[in-house]
């Protein structure tokens, strides 16, 4: 598709790949692009394609017939990597914390000649980009703003300022994915003059396994944010949850859900399946613990919500199986995740075992090895 470092983002909408893609969705072929949505549609799990199509009326007439549309309805930017954590899901890509660790321990060559890549994107820079995006703006209802961490990025800030300053600021709606280490009173009051603004709370887990799964980000901090966000006032600002789910915090999802229902039970929750690293996908969990967290979750019992939310709860968790079970393991995958879980808990100064031992428990009782072991056998 090409990248903003190379080109101005009028290249990129009328880039070959943009329109190869065009003409693909408009054959109905399933692009490989979208195989993430693909694979989750086929495991009867709701894609990112559908969540997104839910309910949204086009404001503005799209001409699907053409290959060169003159500009974008919804622009999805990621204009920086500046990001102050470095999640075990992530990596140098999307956190220049990720990327300072990798050139340190030299996890990859290519980062040392490519790092420059990965920092800022900041469109301005380039001299055609403000025009072309003011140009846009008559078209534009949704703008989604990721990073690194899209509220620490000034990128964004000044994507903001210029939707503002040039009027447009009650037509559009902003998406953020935010890790909820920041929480400012001033971002609130500005998001209040768009149209709409969705905070989706990157909460993938509680307590110390998510600042093992999140570091150095700090459970209390976290906590606090979220409660302040969840306790909002304005029907502008739509606050939801957002969580990963991976190898690391499936086991815990249903203890996940209690905290959720017990401390902000006015958010709702999304679940995302980590796919682009195939070892923390939980389709490539070990058969015989997706029979157990079957088990697992199909006995829990809800004791904090109503009996009327126990159905719904457990129909959530119902569905995270389905897509687990969508798939067979792959097992050299496995060892891959117990491999990276090792080699980061080194790295790091950290302890899966000590962290999550009723899933290392399991882990270890599973494959037979010594469950009061509290490394992984790396290599196995
Ligand atoms: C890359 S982050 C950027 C925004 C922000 N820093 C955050 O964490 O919310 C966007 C979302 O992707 C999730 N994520 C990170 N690595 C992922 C992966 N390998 N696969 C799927 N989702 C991932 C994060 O948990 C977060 O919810
Ligand atoms: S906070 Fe977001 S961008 Fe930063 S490391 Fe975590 S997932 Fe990646």
């Amino acid at each position: 598709m090409g990248n903003l470092k190379t080109h101005t983002i009028e290249d990129l909408w009328q880039s070959e790949g943009l329109v190869k893609l065009r003409q693909d969705l408009r054959s109905g072929q399933k692009p490989s692009e979208c195989k993430i949505c693909w694979d989750e549609e086929a495991a009867g799990v709701k894609s990112y394609r559908q969540d997104y199509l839910n309910g949204r009326i086009e404001e503005k007439p799209i001409d699907y017939s053409t290959d060169h549309p003159t500009a974008p309805q919804t622009l999805d930017l990621k204009l920086s990597n500046l990001c102050n954590l470095r999640c075990r899901i992530c990596g140098p890509v999307a956190s220049s914390l990720w990327l300072k660790e990798s050139l340190k321990q030299k996890l990859n060559s290519n980062l040392e000649t490519n790092q420059e890549y990965y920092l800022s994107n900041k469109i301005t820079d380039h001299g055609s980009n403000r025009e072309t995006f003011i140009k846009w703006l008559p078209h534009l209802s949704h703008v989604e703003m990721f990073g690194g961490e899209p509220l620490l990025s000034r990128e964004n800030r000044e994507i903001e300022e210029i939707i503002i300053t040039q009027g447009f600021a009650s037509k559009i709606s902003l998406l953020y994915n935010t890790n909820i280490t920041t929480f400012r009173n001033d971002m609130v009051e500005r998001w209040k003059l768009f149209k709409k603004v969705t905070l989706s709370l990157s909460l993938d887990d509680i307590d110390g396994r998510i600042e093992y799964e999140r570091s150095p980000a700090k459970w209390d901090v976290i906590r606090r944010n979220v409660l302040k966000y969840s306790k909002i006032q304005c029907s502008k600002i739509k606050v939801v949850l957002f969580c990963s789910v991976s190898n690391q915090n499936v086991w815990y999802l249903p203890e996940y859900l209690e905290w959720v229902v017990l401390n902000a039970p006015n958010l709702e929750v999304s679940f995302n399946f980590v796919h682009s690293a195939p070892e923390f996908c939980i389709t490539n969990l070990p058969r015989k613990i997706k029979i157990a967290l079957r088990r697992k979750f199909e006995s829990w019992t809800f004791d904090c919500s109503p009996h009327y939310q126990n159905d719904i709860l457990r129909q959530r968790l119902l569905n995270v199986l389905d897509f687990a079970e969508s798939r067979s393991d792959i097992p050299e995958v496995w060892k891959k995740f117990k491999e990276s879980m090792a080699h980061f808990d080194e790295i790091r100064g950290q302890n899966f075992a000590l962290t999550f031992p009723e899933f290392y428990k399991l882990i270890s009782a599973r494959e037979g090895s010594n469950v009061d072991r509290i490394e992984f056998e790396v290599g196995r």
